[in-house]
């Protein structure tokens, strides 16, 4: 008799076809430049062997097309940045736009984001981590695809050295909603604005943002603090 197999529920569905020659080309050239190969099997990074100068450490979940995330890593020299993706094509373009502009501090990583976290990112060892626009699977039946869940929050409070930061957005107000009494609910994570921050720092906007602007959807920032020692 066949054992009933039991799947990880995942924040994405994997929907894309063939890549393009340039695609594929973009991630067979330039990857082994710019990527860093893990799969869960690797275990804990070396934070400290990813870049060439250590510095503080950002990690990006789900960039996209990575538009954003290149401007902000720009804009930071101070920093390195890690940005984690399963879309293949978005990859590949921001592989490019690291080559073509020079860009030194970004690294990327083709994996689920939500495993790399768990089995590849040791504790205290993120400066920040950014969440901007994740899917907000509206319908009720499928909330629990959602990237931002207690369990999840926990393994970020924990990733994330003593003041680190966790910066998300969403145009979609009820997932905002999620976000704000699940991070209330987490007690390693303080939030100074006591809810939504009134601002989104210094966060690009993004193609996703736009496209939800135009849908006529407000747009929430949170940001928090992991505790330190002291607080
Ligand atoms: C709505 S898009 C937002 C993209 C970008 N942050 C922006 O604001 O333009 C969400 C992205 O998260 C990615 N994603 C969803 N679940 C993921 C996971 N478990 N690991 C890595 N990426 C994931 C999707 O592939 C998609 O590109």
């Amino acid at each position: 008799m066949s054992q009933p197999t039991h799947r990880p529920i995942r924040s994405f569905v994997r929907r894309e076809g063939r890549l393009t020659t340039g695609q594929q080309r973009a991630l067979d050239e330039l990857y082994p430049l710019y990527g860093i190969d893990w799969t869960a099997a690797s275990g804990l990074l070396d934070i400290s062997a990813l870049f060439a100068r250590p510095a503080p450490l950002v990690l990006d979940i789900g960039f996209g097309d990575g538009e954003a995330l290149a401007e902000i890593a720009v804009a930071h020299p101070e920093r390195n940045y890690m940005g984690v993706e399963v879309y293949r094509a978005g990859t590949g373009r921001l592989l490019r736009r690291i080559e073509a502009d020079g860009i030194t501090n970004l690294k990327v990583l083709l994996a689920d984001a939500s495993e790399l976290l768990r089995q590849g990112v040791p504790s205290a060892s993120l400066a920040g981590l950014q969440l901007f626009f994740p899917d907000p699977w509206p319908k009720k039946r499928h909330h629990k695809r959602r990237m931002v869940q207690a369990p999840w929050l926990a393994t970020v409070a924990d990733r994330l050295q003593p003041g680190g930061f966790l910066h998300m957005a969403t145009d979609w107000a009820e997932y905002a909603e999620w976000m704000l009494e699940l991070t209330d609910a987490e007690p390693r994570l303080h939030n100074s604005h006591g809810g939504y921050a009134p601002d989104p720092g210094d966060r690009p906007g993004t193609r996703f943002e736009r496209r939800g602007v135009r849908k006529g959807h407000d747009v929430f920032d949170l940001i928090l603090q992991r505790h330190t020692p002291s607080t």
